[in-house]
């Protein structure tokens, strides 16, 4: 919510069907705070009216470069100069070409000439036109000239085919001028994290599992991305798409997400590789059946059923140990931040909590570790915050607020910066 406020956008609409969308972005910048001028090319207004994305960005439109009305006659000068971010949604193969081309015919091409901040393009077309060798040039060029491409997708397209050329949705292009915008504090830092629950399956229809959405990780995730680290993404079930931009690896059980983190971790701790840090924030089941029934298990006449478990790996545990091994060999040791997931129902209980986290954050190795008790309000699996307090190896401990679990995700960056 933050980010945007006080920002100014200014939102470029080319000609292409794929303007409703733009209407939606508008809707969510202003809806986080920004503030946007909206720009309408001439064939824009062929798919969208000036009243309706004048009524949406809550300003006037602008339409032309020649205006004698504005107090200088220079529009096109103010909204490069004076605007945090341009986005052009939707850029035609045509806009993209007078792009590429360096031309200044109309109000949206000359601006964006005199611009020398950041440029978000959201191309949408056929796919034919997005293929073609003129189009592709076209692109590459704006690249190299340092606009930031968002899309276009595949799927299915206006004009009937399906392909490559759908524009980007509004959420993705927001996200885009976002990182755009974010100060890069993590650049060339990767970082490897789990998140959400395990399944541990008993037949071939039934699991446990626990509530965790995936929130928090997701949360890091994003806020990692936005400091520009490179992002491996190790995850169990979960209801989202995964953040743009990560590399995300979906496993299921805790031990699959065991062997798919220790691989990871290996091969990014190899001799010219670099991994700055690992973030645990997944609920990993501790302990799964012991077998896995191959049918249905059927409902016992006595009204009770046993089940026998086993326990799994700990993965963090593993790590620790790894990392160890890595100081050992004068290596550089990835920074460890893992989770502590308690309960404690009363005040007198949650202040019982640090101890415990102390004793897990030094027996699984951890260089950080963030305690949070999931009972406290606010705080339980799946909620969109948390309070946590987050504990060093060298004692030192931080109580935060609750906050979005989004803030907390900033403020774990903020601290890895510090750290790394
Ligand atoms: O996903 P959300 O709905 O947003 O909820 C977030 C959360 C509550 C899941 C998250 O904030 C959290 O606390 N994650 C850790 C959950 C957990 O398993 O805590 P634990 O105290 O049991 O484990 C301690 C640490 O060891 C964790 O970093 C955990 O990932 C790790 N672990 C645990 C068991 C295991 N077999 N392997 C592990 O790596």
């Amino acid at each position: 919510m933050a980010f945007w406020a006080n920002k100014t956008v200014v939102v470029a609409f080319g000609g292409g069907i794929a303007a409703y969308k733009t209407l939606e972005l508008i809707r969510l910048l202003r809806e986080q705070g920004a503030r946007v001028w909206p720009v309408l090319t001439a064939s824009a207004t062929q798919f969208v009216t000036p009243l309706t994305v004048q009524a949406l960005a809550g300003h006037p439109v602008y339409q032309d470069l020649f205006t004698p009305q504005a107090a200088d006659g220079m529009d096109h000068i103010r909204l490069a100069q004076e605007a945090d971010l341009l986005i052009i949604a939707p850029a035609t193969a045509n806009r993209i070409a007078k792009l590429a081309s360096g031309l200044a015919d109309d109000l949206l091409s000359a601006l964006a000439l005199v611009r020398r901040k950041p440029i978000v393009l959201a191309p949408a077309m056929n796919s034919g036109m997005w293929q073609h060798p003129a189009t592709q040039r076209n692109i590459s060029q704006l690249q190299a000239d340092g606009l930031l491409l968002v899309g276009p997708e595949s799927g299915a397209l206006a004009c009937g085919e399906q392909g490559v050329g759908r524009m980007a949705e509004a959420e993705r292009i927001l996200e885009a001028g976002r990182r755009l915008l974010s100060p890069k504090i993590l650049l060339g830092h990767r970082i490897l994290l789990t998140a959400g629950p395990t399944r541990e399956e008993l037949d071939p229809v039934r699991y446990i599992s626990n509530r965790s959405s995936g929130r928090m990780g997701w949360a890091i995730a994003q806020a990692a991305l936005r400091a520009g680290a490179e992002v491996t993404l190790i995850h169990g079930a979960v209801e989202m798409a995964p953040p743009w931009g990560a590399e995300a690896l979906a496993v299921e059980s805790a031990q699959e997400m065991y062997e798919a983190t220790l691989q990871q971790w290996d091969k990014w701790t190899r001799p010219g590789q670099q991994l700055s840090c690992a973030i645990l924030t997944a609920a990993v089941a501790d302990y799964r059946p012991a077998s896995r029934r191959a049918s249905k298990i059927k409902k016992e006449l006595d009204g009770e059923l046993s089940l026998k478990l086993t326990q799994n790996p700990d993965i963090l545990l593993a790590l620790g140990e790894r990392a160890n091994r890595l100081a050992q060999k004068n290596r550089a040791r990835p920074l460890l931040v893992g989770f502590a997931a308690e309960t404690a129902e009363t005040e007198d209980a949650a202040a019982q909590l640090v101890p415990l986290a102390k004793e897990k954050l030094a027996r699984k190795g951890c260089d950080l570790l963030l305690l949070n008790n999931v009972l406290a309000p606010g705080c339980a699996f799946g909620s969109l915050t948390n309070q946590v307090t987050l504990l060093h190896r060298s004692g030192q401990q931080e109580i935060w607020p609750l906050l979005a679990k989004e803030e907390i995700g900033e403020r774990l960056v903020q601290t890895l910066q510090n750290r790394l």
